[in-house]
């Protein structure tokens, strides 16, 4: 039984989307002709690094059909909201942007604004763009992102609105597509789509739909891709590496794949996010061990210190068995890094629970947190949840892990001071004493004394200087 066929685009529905691009393509010339100038395209993304790489294909997109991007809104011809769907934050001002674009509508009628990503796809969001936000004429779903070719062709021969929110939540996998990727030493590499686990809090797997894994020889092929046009530090993306290729036909885990990807030639780093803690083994933590180009750092989020507020979130594991996971990790890699996502404020979260996660955090010390103050998404298990906690009690809890994170890292960041380490440098910082930024194997910042012309490059730095939230270094001379 081929267990992947149901969701793999066939070759021949990209071909129909690649003849769309040159059609556009055709339209594009048309424009620059009546122009002087080749349409632009400005995109804006929102949410997490799965978006960003949706929206890099959507710029490869665009690109090939002619577009060239802008950073503008009031320049734009085509402008395109890749949004985010995990808390109403990222809603609002989503929402809040396009709001603000009617008067560039009415301006300037012939201008295209489109809305697609993980928003969209929930059930009462397109009635609701139909109907309050008629500046909107394109808007897509996260299934059917491989079909922006065929949608934005059909508004620009004249339908009034396309919108497409179709897609099976199997989802689909589609090969072959353009992808214009950021400038800089730093790439994404998406390995599977979507998520099984059904958190009680998360919309993820509503509007990404189920898990699947790309084939471990189309991965490895775009990452000898990526490391001959010079990315020296790639991110495998999925919601949950951990279950990497459970729906292939083939016997092979994320750890298989890991040292598959670590065997490619070149000078490069391997990191991936995310993982998780009920799927997270000890054969991932020899693997990483033993790869010398996976980097030496781990996203683990554990949500919550307490057990019951675990089993409520339906995670799947004990905070006991978190921290003997870290154990082992830091057994077998004394040097990693380590963070976490943490949601304070879950329904029905006590104080007892919340002081819970704070022991975890101060136990575990953490060198970064992503902290979120829970936020209900409608259609969620816990949207259903009492939740009496009020919310300046929520703040408040919140504010107190913050402190408590702070705590713990400045010492870990003191103890960097004198050493020596390789970093990659990635940019520029406002500091005229360090004005490189870089990024160590474990993925901490460090500002870098330097010319621009090292970024991109691997350099042996030491520590001089440490802050809470950075360090400052200098090259290492190799020649004395
Ligand atoms: N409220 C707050 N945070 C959330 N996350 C996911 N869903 C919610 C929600 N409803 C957080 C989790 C997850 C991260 C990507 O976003 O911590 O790990
Ligand atoms: Fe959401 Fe849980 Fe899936 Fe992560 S593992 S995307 S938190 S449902």
């Amino acid at each position: 039984m081929n267990v992947q066929a149901p969701t793999a685009v066939s070759q021949e529905q990209i071909d129909q989307q690649l003849a769309y691009i040159d059609r556009i393509a055709a339209l594009s010339r048309d424009f620059e002709q009546q122009h002087g100038r080749r349409p632009r395209a400005y995109t804006q993304t929102f949410g997490c690094q799965q978006n960003e790489a949706d929206t890099e294909r959507i710029v490869g997109m665009l690109h090939e059909m002619g577009y060239v991007s802008t950073n503008q809104t009031s320049d734009a011809d085509v402008l395109i909201y890749n949004t985010c769907a995990v808390r109403e934050h990222a809603e609002s001002r989503a929402l809040g942007n396009i709001g603000a674009l009617s008067h560039l509508k009415k301006e300037r009628p012939e201008v295209i604004i489109g809305l697609c990503g993980c928003m969209v796809q929930q059930d009462h969001i397109p009635e609701k763009i139909r109907r309050s936000y008629p500046q909107v004429e394109l808007l897509f779903g996260t299934h059917a992102l491989w079909r922006f070719p065929e949608f934005l062709y059909r508004k620009l021969s004249g339908e009034k609105r396309v919108f497409d929110t179709s897609g099976d939540a199997r989802g689909e996998i589609a090969e072959g597509l353009p992808v214009l990727r950021e400038k800089g030493p730093r790439a994404w590499l998406s390995i599977m789509y979507g998520c099984n686990n059904f958190c009680t809090y998360c919309i993820v797997p509503y509007v990404r739909g189920r898990e699947r894994s790309r084939r471990p020889e189309e991965i490895e092929k775009e990452l000898r891709e990526l490391v001959a046009l010079g990315y020296k530090d790639i991110t495998l993306l999925g919601q949950n590496v951990n279950s990497y290729g459970k729906d292939l036909e083939d016997a092979v885990d994320f750890s298989d794949l890991l040292c598959r990807l670590n065997q490619v030639p070149g000078d490069f780093l391997l990191r991936f996010m995310t993982s998780h803690p009920k799927d997270a083994s000890h054969k991932l933590f020899d693997t990483m061990a033993a790869c010398d180009k996976v980097a030496k750092q781990l996203h683990l989020p554990f949500q919550s210190g307490s057990d019951i507020v675990l089993k409520r979130m339906n995670r799947g594991y004990t905070a006991q068995h978190y921290r003997e996971l870290i154990a082992y990790a830091r057994q077998k890699m004394p040097d990693i890094t380590l963070s976490s996502d943490i949601i304070v404020g879950f329904p029905g979260e006590t104080e007892e629970d919340f002081a819970k996660t704070l022991d975890l955090v101060q136990q575990v010390g953490f060198d970064m947190l992503f902290t979120f103050l829970y936020s209900k998404r409608s259609g969620t298990p816990a949207a259903t949840y009492e939740d009496p906690t009020s919310k300046e009690e929520k703040q408040d809890r919140f504010a107190r892990l913050l402190q408590a994170q702070d705590a713990c890292v400045l010492p870990r960041q003191q103890a960097y001071q004198d050493r020596v380490l390789r970093v990659l440098v990635d940019g520029t910082s406002k500091d005229p004493q360090y004005p490189l930024t870089a990024r160590t194997e474990g993925g901490l910042l460090v500002c870098c004394a330097g010319p621009e012309s090292k970024i991109g490059e691997f350099l042996e730095v030491k520590i001089e200087k440490t802050t809470l939230r950075c360090l400052f270094a200098r090259e290492v001379d190799n020649r004395m």
